[in-house]
């Protein structure tokens, strides 16, 4: 009893009403949803408001009763404790310059010690170009956490690049960075451009495009085999299961390897993730998630500064892809085709990056496991995007399509997504000239 008492007090001086918080100005409403205006006016409400926070994590969950929500629910936005009162961790990093890498491949390890200035200098940017600049450095340079499969691959580029750790034009090896552990060890880290930014066919190195060449489960694999231990069969196989492109990132145990999607346009879709986890009302839903992302993936030992998170969201908020390839054939066929598109998928994919509301399993159809498993799901998928959508095969959210031809094949096996099936030749012709130009 007096046990019980002694928690229940503790519980209560946790909930105690907190210091009073600055109250962040209301967002102006002449101002255009989703302008560049409109998304800098969120950034007191994230970053000097815990209740604003709390508000935002709240509406922003699909399915509360998932564990990507009930993780969340339990320790973000609580103030005065759960993930609030972690540590916030500044990192020192060395950016994998041509020079780093060439001393790596001679079997040196360039250290980070203390004389290396910490990402960010505390100053908060006062500018949207400010915000995007510091933003782009945390999505090449702040490492979600360090990893040991990635040293060989730097230290030979030819190994690395078999198993997607491309190089940039200018030698660097974007996506890993060395950096200094909250042990002060010198390690590998990983950040947002490993799997969110990739070679095109020119060789020019694209923000946000996914890395469909990164085998994570190969560096697995490679990397215990190398240092002779021995690997459990059955991870063995799941490692090679996930093959290039697809990467396990669920808090969940079981197994469910997702195609990395790219990052383009995002703030034309109001829910985020291939199961729709997460709706994008306003820019601090992507906050939050991007600030309990990097909380998960240091196993709950520090937290970001909230200032780059913002700054990565302004970032990635402004990610736009390249150019569409111009239409082979004729003006009026391209028409014919986008005629097609609107007919057979416009009810679904209907934003302007071509994706829609959440579908549900029951009316899709397609592997059911991610959209009604305990870690993400919300019943449902999100239409893909079809931004650039020629390049981003294979298809759907478990990459299991290789071509969108054979995703309109009658014939496919691969269960789900029974639309356009039944065009003529024509249409069918059109329809695939029209998406290859979006
Ligand atoms: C190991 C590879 C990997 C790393 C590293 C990674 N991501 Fe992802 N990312 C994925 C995968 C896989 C998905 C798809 C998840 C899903 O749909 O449930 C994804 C999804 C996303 C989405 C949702 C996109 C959409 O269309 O809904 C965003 C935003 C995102 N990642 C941003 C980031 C940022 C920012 C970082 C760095 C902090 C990062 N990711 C690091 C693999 C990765
Ligand atoms: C009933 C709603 C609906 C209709 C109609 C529909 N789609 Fe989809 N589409 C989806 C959903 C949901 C997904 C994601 C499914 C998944 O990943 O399991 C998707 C995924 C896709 C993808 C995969 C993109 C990628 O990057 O993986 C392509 C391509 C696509 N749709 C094209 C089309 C075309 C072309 C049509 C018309 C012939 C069409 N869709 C009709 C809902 C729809």
């Amino acid at each position: 009893m007096r046990a019980w008492l002694a928690i229940a007090m503790v519980l209560a001086a946790c909930d105690a009403p907190a210091e009073p918080i600055a109250i962040a100005p209301a967002i102006d409403p002449s101002l255009e949803p989703w302008s560049d205006g409109w998304i800098d006016a969120h950034a007191p409400q994230y970053l000097d408001d815990p209740r604003v926070r709390r508000e935002a994590l709240e509406a922003s969950l699909t399915n509360r009763e998932n564990l990507y929500s009930a993780t969340r629910l339990a320790a973000y936005g609580r103030e005065r404790s759960g993930w609030d009162v972690l540590p916030v961790w500044s990192p020192r990093v060395r950016r994998i310059d041509v020079e780093v890498a060439q001393a790596m491949s001679r079997g040196e390890t360039p250290i980070v010690d203390a004389h290396v200035a910490p990402l960010w200098d505390g100053a908060r940017p006062t500018t949207h170009e400010a915000w995007v600049a510091l933003g782009e450095r945390v999505f090449f340079e702040l490492p979600l956490r360090t990893e040991p499969f990635w040293d060989r691959a730097i230290r030979d580029a030819e190994y690395g690049a078999s198993i997607g750790i491309e190089r940039a034009p200018d030698g660097s090896v974007p996506g890993l960075v060395l950096t200094r552990d909250v042990e002060g060890r010198t390690g590998v880290g990983i950040t947002c451009a490993l799997c969110h930014s990739a070679r095109d066919a020119s060789g020019a190195l694209i923000a946000g495009r996914a890395r469909r060449s990164l085998d994570y489960g190969r560096a697995r694999i490679d990397f215990y085999e190398a240092r002779g231990a021995a690997i459990d069969p059955r991870a063995r196989e799941r490692w090679e299961s996930w093959g290039p492109g697809r990467a396990d990132v669920l808090e969940d145990v079981a197994d469910l390897p997702i195609a990395i999607p790219d990052l383009w346009g995002l703030r034309h879709q109001r829910l985020l993730t291939q199961a729709g986890t997460l709706r994008h009302e306003t820019p601090i839903a992507l906050a939050i998630r991007q600030e309990t992302q990097y909380v998960q993936a240091n196993h709950h030992q520090t937290r970001p500064p909230r200032e780059l998170m913002w700054a990565l969201v302004t970032y990635l908020e402004s990610l736009e892809a390249p150019a569409a390839p111009a239409y082979v054939g004729a003006t009026r066929d391209r028409e014919r085709g986008a005629l097609v598109f609107a007919r057979e998928c416009g009810r679904c994919h209907s934003n302007a990056v071509g994706s829609g509301d959440l579908v549900p399993i029951d009316e899709i159809g397609t592997d059911a496991e991610l959209a009604t498993g305990r870690a993400r799901g919300t019943g449902g998928y999100r239409p893909a995007p079809l931004v650039r959508v020629a390049d981003a095969a294979p298809y759907l959210h478990h990459g299991a399509v290789p071509t969108l031809e054979s995703l309109l094949d009658p014939a496919r096996t691969e269960p789900g997504h029974r639309f356009g099936m039944a065009l003529e030749d024509d249409d069918r012709t059109l329809l695939l000239a029209y998406l290859r130009s979006r």
